[in-house]
Parts: structure tokens; sequence; C-alpha cells
């Protein structure tokens, strides 16, 4: 019975640590990202330029060398990279859900398609999302 228990909580660990979509799954709505555009321009845009191609000192948030250095990683990874750590100069500022939209706005801007579903604002659901520079 315990064994059992311990099997099937290893079983669940194990799928939620698995990625089971990709950005190129439509993992965000036009309408999350539209609020993500507000957001970014106010939080984001002085340092990282307002077309995302970064700044004198903060790198660009688009582009083949974004995509490389996150490629392989999660949503998750860059939500909790951006929640910890930006805007660099008062960081944890936004909220969760906020975080969620300013996501939602870089993946639209890297090409990545809108869905029917808003990106969740749970760092454990945004890591079952896989970033793939390419399909
Ligand atoms: C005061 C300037 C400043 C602001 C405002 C700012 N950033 Fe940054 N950001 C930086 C700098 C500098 C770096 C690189 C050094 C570092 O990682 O701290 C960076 C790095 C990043 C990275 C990592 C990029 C990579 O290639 O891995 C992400 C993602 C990011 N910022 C997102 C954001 C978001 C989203 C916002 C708005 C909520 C924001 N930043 C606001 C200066 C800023």
């Amino acid at each position: 019975m315990t064994a059992r228990l311990a099997v099937g909580l290893a079983f669940v660990a194990a799928v939620a640590a698995q990625t089971t979509r990709s950005v190129w799954d439509g993992v965000y709505t036009a309408e999350q990202a539209k609020r993500g555009l507000t957001l970014y321009g106010k939080e984001c845009a002085s340092c990282h330029g307002s077309d995302l191609t970064g700044g004198e000192s903060a790198p660009p948030l688009t582009g083949a060398g974004f995509l490389s250095n996150w490629t392989g990683q999660t949503v998750g990874d860059l939500f909790e990279r951006t929640r910890q750590s930006m805007p660099q100069n008062n960081p944890g500022k936004l909220s969760r859900a906020q975080n969620a939209d300013v996501l939602a706005y870089l993946l639209s801007m890297n090409g990545f398609p809108e869905g029917k579903a808003e990106l969740d604002k749970v760092t454990e659901v945004l890591k079952q999302i896989r970033i793939d520079e390419k399909k």
C-alpha cells in the first residue's frame, strides 16, 4: 500500500517535471500580449529598447542571440529569471500576473503564435512549456 503510494507519487512528480508543450503551441492570448506591451513600455523599454533590441548595457530580448540563450529551457525559467531580477533597478516590482503579461508580449515579439488560453502565472505550470527557437 505504502509502496504503491510512493510509486504513484514518483510518477506524478515525473510528469510534473516534464515539458508537455512548447512555445509553438499557442500558449498566450493576443489580449494578454497587448497588456504586456503596455507594461513593457513602462517597465522595460528604458533599458531594453522600445523594439526589444537592447540598449547601451541591457541585452536584446528578441532575435537569435536571445533565443539561443533560452532554447532548451522553459518559459518557467524565463519567468523566474525576469520575476527575480527585473526590472533591474527594482526587481520584484511586478506581480506574477504582470510578469506573465510581459512574457506573453516577449513571446509574441519573438514570433511565437498566440492561442486561446492565457499564459499562466504559476511557475510549475510554465515549466511545462519548452522554449524552442525552431518549431
Ligand atoms: C534598469 C535597466 C533595466 C530594466 C528597467 C529592465 N532590465 Fe532586463 N536586463 C537589464 C540588464 C543590464 C540585463 C543583463 C544583466 C542582468 O542579467 O542583470 C538584463 C537582462 C534581462 C533578461 C535576460 C536576457 C537574456 O538574454 O538572458 C531578461 C529576460 C530581461 N532582462 C527582462 C526584462 C523585463 C521583462 C523587464 C521589464 C519588466 C526588464 N528586463 C527591465 C537591465 C534592465
